[in-house]
C-alpha cells in the first residue's frame, strides 16, 4: 500500500527546513575556504551577483517544479512531461545526491572529531604542525573517519524515519535558530580580535584585479551548492508546502539568510586566521586546520572551538536530511516503498559509498578514478558536472517547456501574489539564467580541455 505523502504543517517551519538545506558545509566551510583562495573581496561582488542572476531564479524554478506537480526529483518530471526522457534529469539529482552525501558525509565526520577535541580541550597548547599531524594520522587510520561519517548518516537516517512533519520539519525547527545563535556569538567574538580591520578588509574591500576565469566558475559552482540546487532537493521539499505560500517572498528570504550566512561566517572566520597570522588562502584545510590552531592560541578558545564545531555538525546534518529526503522521497514515489524499507536501502548504500570516500583518503590509497582519489572525484562530478548539468536542464524545463499559463498559476499562487513582477521573472528565468549558466559552462569546458 502507498503510505500518505508528507507535508510541512506551517510557513516558519518550510521555511527553516528548506534553510536547513541551504545552510551547511558550503557556507561555513566552503565559501571561506573559496573566498579565501580567490583572493577574498573579489570574490564577494561576483558571488553576490550570481546569486541574484542565477541562484534565484533557480531556486523558484525548482519549486514552481515541486508545486506544480507535488512530486519530487523524478515523479516531477512524469508528471508535468509524461511520455519524454525529462525524467532523466531527475536521475540525474538522485545520482549527484549519492555522490554529495558520500563525501559530505565524510566532512560532517571530520567535524564531529574536532568537536570531541574542544570537548577534550585535546589542542590545548600544540602546534600548527601537532594539529596538522593529529589530523593526518585521523584520515589514515582510515576506520575512524568511516565510524563517524556512519554516526552523521545514521543521525541523518533517524531524522528521516520520522517522517516529513515529526522528522524533517520539527528537527530543522529547533537547530536552525540554534545554528545561528551560535554564530552570531562568534561573530561577536571576533569583533573583539585584533586581526579584525584586517580580516575585514581582506573579505570587503573589492580589488576586481583579482578576478580570474576560475573565479567564476568557482563562484557559480558555490552558488549551485549552497542554495542546493539542480539536483531536485528543492523540488522535493516544495512539494511538501502549501500552495498558498508566496514563493517568491520566502524563497527570496531564504537566499538572503544563506548569504548572509555565508558573509557572517566569512567575519567570524577571517579577523581570527588573521590575529594569528595564518595564511587565509589554505584551501579546503581552512577550518579544519586553521581555526583549530586559532582556538588553542585564544583566550576561552576551547569554548569557542565547542560552539563552532557544533555549529558545523549543525549545519551538516540538516544539509545531509535534504538530501536524504530527496532520495528517500525517491523511492517510496517510484518504487511504493515503504519510509522505513527505502531509509534502510539508502543508509546501507550511503555508508558504502562514504566508507569508499574516506578510505580514498588514505595516503597511497589505490582507490582512485583517473587522477582523483575517490573523495575528490564525487566532489567534482557533482558540484562541477552533475548540479550545474541538472540545473540548466530545470531553469529550461521551468521556462520554456512548461506552459505559461502553469507558470504564472505556480508563481503567483493563482494570482494571489506577485503578479506586477511576474513578467520580469519569467524574463530571468528564460533567458538570463539559463545564458549565464550556459556561457560559464561552456567556458569550464574550455579551461578542461586548455
Ligand atoms: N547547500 C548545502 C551547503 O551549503 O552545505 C549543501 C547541499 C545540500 C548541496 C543539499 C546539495 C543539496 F542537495
Amino acid at each position: 500500500m502507498k503510505e500518505q505523502r508528507g507535508a510541512f504543517t506551517s510557513s516558519f517551519g518550510s521555511m527553516m527546513a528548506v534553510v536547513g538545506s541551504a545552510v551547511g558545509l558550503g557556507n561555513i566551510w566552503r565559501f571561506p575556504y573559496l573566498a579565501g583562495v580567490n583572493g577574498g573581496a573579489a570574490f564577494l561582488p561576483l558571488y553576490l551577483f550570481l546569486i541574484l542572476a542565477v541562484g534565484l531564479p533557480l531556486i523558484l524554478s525548482e519549486f514552481i517544479l515541486g508545486r506544480a506537480s507535488r512530486r519530487g526529483a523524478v515523479g516531477a518530471f512524469r508528471y508535468l512531461a509524461p511520455k519524454t526522457k525529462w525524467y532523466l534529469v531527475g536521475y540525474m539529482g538522485v545520482t549527484a545526491g549519492f555522490c554529495i552525501l558520500g563525501f559530505y558525509s565524510v566532512i560532517a565526520g571530520w567535524s564531529l572529531r574536532f568537536l570531541f577535541d574542544a570537548v577534550l580541550n585535546a589542542h590545548a597548547g600544540q602546534s600548527y604542525e601537532e594539529i596538522a599531524a593529529g589530523f593526518r594520522a585521523f584520515r589514515n587510520s582510515g576506520w575512524q573517519p568511516i565510524l563517524l561519517s556512519g554516526v552523521f548518516l545514521g543521525l541523518t537516517a533517524v531524522v528521516i524515519l520520522k517522517g516529513v512533519e515529526k522528522g524533517v520539519e520539527r528537527w530543522n525547527k529547533i537547530l536552525m535558530p540554534l545554528l545561528l545563535g551560535i554564530l552570531l556569538v562568534l561573530c561577536v567574538n571576533s569583533f573583539t580580535l585584533d586581526g579584525f580591520r584586517e580580516g575585514m578588509a581582506f573579505l570587503f574591500r573589492p580589488d576586481f584585479s583579482k578576478i580570474t576565469a576560475n573565479t567564476v566558475l568557482d563562484a557559480m559552482g558555490q552558488v549551485f551548492f549552497t542554495l542546493s540546487l539542480g539536483m531536485g532537493v528543492m523540488i522535493t521539499y516544495s512539494s511538501y508546502v502549501t500552495k498558498s505560500e508566496n514563493m517568491l517572498r520566502s524563497k527570496g528570504i531564504v537566499t538572503l539568510i544563506d548569504t548572509s550566512i555565508a558573509i557572517i561566517s566569512g567575519i567570524a572566520i577571517f579577523p581570527a586566521v588573521f590575529t594569528f597570522g595564518i595564511s587565509p588562502t589554505q584551501g579546503p584545510d581552512l577550518i579544519f586546520l586553521t581555526l583549530p590552531n586559532v582556538f588553542a592560541k585564544m583566550t576561552g578558545g576551547q569554548y569557542v572551538g565547542i560552539l563552532f564545531f557544533l555549529l558545523i555538525s549543525i549545519a551538516a546534518l540538516t544539509s545531509m536530511v535534504s538530501i536524504f529526503e530527496m532520495m528517500t522521497n525517491y523511492l517510496m514515489e517510484e518504487f511504493q516503498l515503504k519510509r522505513r524499507r527505502a531509509v534502510v536501502w539508502l543508509l546501507c548504500a550511503l555508508f558504502f559509498v562514504s566508507s569508499l570516500c574516506a578510505l580514498s583518503q588514505v595516503e597511497g590509497s589505490r582507490l582512485m578514478i583517473g587522477k582523483y582519489n575517490v573523495f575528490d572525484f564525487l566532489d567534482m562530478l557533482s558540484s562541477n558536472y552533475l548540479m550545474t548539468i541538472g540545473g540548466l536542464l530545470i531553469v529550461i524545463f521551468a521556462g520554456w517547456r512548461l506552459s505559461p499559463k502553469r507558470f504564472r498559476k505556480t508563481f503567483t499562487s493563482d494570482g494571489r501574489y506577485n503578479n506586477r513582477i511576474y513578467p520580469l521573472f519569467r524574463f530571468v528565468i528564460r533567458f538570463i539564467a539559463p545564458i549565464a549558466v550556459a556561457l560559464i559552462f561552456l567556458s569550464k569546458l574550455n579551461l578542461i580541455g586548455g
